[in-house]
């Protein structure tokens, strides 16, 4: 198949699907939620999580007061949890009123949590750096919040359990098929 090499680099987005999760914080009495697809683990031990976020977002504002932060994964079936809450701003309203999105309550830190998420993380802020238009936000995750009995003893999310939320970016999700789970060992 021919490839097509451009140096005319545009909204690149080749390189999804990515996992959508929901990043929540607090400050000054005022709690909100906003879905990122740009995020990744860093570090094992210490254990350090990092998300790119745009410093337009009400929830960045809330991350720079509170020095904080949660991330929330959240099934298949709450896609239009993320299409929501990545769609609104919560700098006029509260989405976890106007959403009816559960909380569950934090451990570590004062931010909330989704009763929706199969596992959340609690983080405090380490480091953030400008990236272009975009926040490289890192923190240091100090709690883990995970639903029973859907990982195996070796922390792989179980597919026949749990429908992970890809996305394909524009409005459009999916998920993994479990059916397509192989074990493919890294010897050569
Ligand atoms: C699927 C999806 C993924 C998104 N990923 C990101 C992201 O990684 N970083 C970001 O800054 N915004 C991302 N957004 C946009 C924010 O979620 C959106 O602007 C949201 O309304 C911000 O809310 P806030 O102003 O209440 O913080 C994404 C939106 C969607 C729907």
């Amino acid at each position: 198949m021919e490839k097509i090499a451009t140096k005319d680099i545009g909204k690149f987005s080749h390189h999804y699907p990515k996992l959508a999760a929901i990043i929540t914080a607090s400050s000054g009495g005022k709690e909100n939620a906003m879905t990122a697809a740009w995020h990744s683990s860093i570090s094992i031990n210490p254990p350090i999580y990092g998300i790119s976020i745009s410093p337009k977002r009400f929830t960045y504002q809330l991350i720079s007061q509170s020095k904080e932060f949660g991330i929330n994964f959240i099934p298949f079936e709450k896609a239009h949890l993320a299409a929501s809450v990545g769609g609104t701003s919560g700098q006029k309203i509260d989405k976890f009123q106007k959403l009816n999105i559960l909380k569950e309550n934090p451990i570590k830190t004062g931010v909330p949590l989704l009763k929706d998420a199969y596992a959340s993380y609690e983080c405090k802020l380490l480091d953030s750096k400008i990236y272009g238009d975009h926040v490289w936000v890192v923190g240091e995750i100090v709690a883990v919040h995970f639903q029973e009995g859907i990982f195996t003893g070796n922390g792989i999310l179980d597919l026949g359990k749990v429908k992970p939320l890809l996305y394909l970016g524009s409005e459009f999700y999916a998920t993994a098929d479990k059916d397509s789970l192989n074990f493919i060992t890294r010897r050569i």
